[in-house]
């Protein structure tokens, strides 16, 4: 396997240090490739995410990321030249966001619920196309807008591989969106989810309003087993998902080309967290589910059940006093034995 490296910034490097220890615990031998891309190298050559550095990184099966962002830089910058540069460059159209709560994790949700099911988020467009502008900036008369890009083929694809995976779980798939509202887009994506249902006839089907999902996911969480969504709303209803099963240091997510054609790149939820980087105290649990969605990507699932195992013993084990990211690391290769 060769595997990108892209630590980044704040705890980035701190999390893919103990990730790439663990992983390399279960699969020695993996040839690792690290990419200097974050605020730093923008200082020092004001380069974000050259083409160079994207055939370089083509030439890999996957890519591992710590986290892009630093308070130094203006908000945005990195985000868009590097982070949603490499996802849509790399045509990362699922953006895969599971959510457990391990045994002996409290969620702050009342009689601490079972929590089981994955986000399949558009990952290409959206919003987030950066298709839109503004006009007499700074007048009181500015006008600003921010299309949102929604293709037939785009939206089915999505919506194909969720069907897919709720039919290897608990075959249940709740599309979210607010077609109340936004009555094109939200349309298209009501015919895409009516028609691939054909394909999956076991597979039974539900909708919910975006405002009203971010209710359910606090009342009712067990309803949810795969839930499918566009770009802002799984942005969105992935933060809430990650605070009810155990916080957003344990959040992993993988962005999948599932054609395959490009590398997927697999990424904690988290971000680069300026505030405690460089401490040693980020709990590097969610770069270490990243390694385990990688794996699984990568057809090596018994190794990415022995981290999972390995995670949820160190969880269950956990106790009131705060563990280091070091101690984490440690902790959870002496599981993997
Ligand atoms: C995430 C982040 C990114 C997003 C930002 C940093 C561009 O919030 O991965 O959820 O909005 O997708
Ligand atoms: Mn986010």
């Amino acid at each position: 396997m060769k595997l990108a490296v892209i630590k980044g910034d704040g705890i980035g490097p701190e999390v893919i240090d103990v990730a790439l220890s663990v992983l390399n615990q279960v699969l020695p031998g993996v040839e690792t490739t690290e990419f200097d891309l974050g605020a730093q190298r923008y200082h020092r050559t004001g380069d974000l995410l050259t083409d160079e550095d994207l055939d370089a990184i083509r030439r890999h099966d996957a890519i591992l990321l710590g986290a892009i962002g630093d308070p130094s830089v203006t908000p945005g910058i990195l985000e868009r030249g590097l982070l949603l540069k490499m996802r849509f460059a790399l045509d990362h159209h699922v953006n895969l966001r599971p959510s457990k709560l391990f045994p002996g994790v409290t969620s702050p949700l009342a009689g601490n619920p079972d929590i089981d099911f994955v986000v399949v988020r558009e990952g290409t467009e959206g919003p987030y196309t950066g298709n839109g502008g503004a006009i007499r900036v700074g007048t009181p008369h500015e006008i600003a807008t921010e299309v949102s890009v929604n293709t037939r083929f785009g939206v089915e694809r999505v919506v194909r591989d969720a069907f897919a995976r709720a039919q290897s779980r608990r075959k249940h798939l709740t599309l979210i969106h607010k077609t109340n509202v936004l009555t094109f887009a939200g349309s298209m994506w009501k015919r895409a989810v009516d028609d691939v249902a054909v394909e999956f006839p076991d597979v039974t089907v539900a909708y919910n309003h975006i405002d009203a999902a971010t209710i359910y996911m606090v009342t009712d969480p067990g309803r949810y087993d795969v839930i499918v969504t566009d770009n802002l709303f799984g942005d969105i209803i992935t933060d809430i998902a990650g605070a009810v099963s155990g916080g957003i240091g344990l959040a992993a997510s993988g962005n999948i080309d599932a054609t395959g054609t490009n590398p997927s790149m697999f990424e904690p939820v988290h971000g680069s967290a300026p505030d405690i980087a460089g401490q040693g105290k980020a709990d590097p649990t969610a770069a270490i589910l990243s390694v385990v969605l990688l794996l699984r990507h990568l057809g090596h699932d018994a190794e990415a059940d022995r981290i999972d195992q390995a995670v949820s013993a160190d969880l269950a084990s956990r106790g009131d006093t705060p563990v280091t990211t070091a101690e984490i690391g440690t902790r959870i290769r002496v599981a993997l034995g």
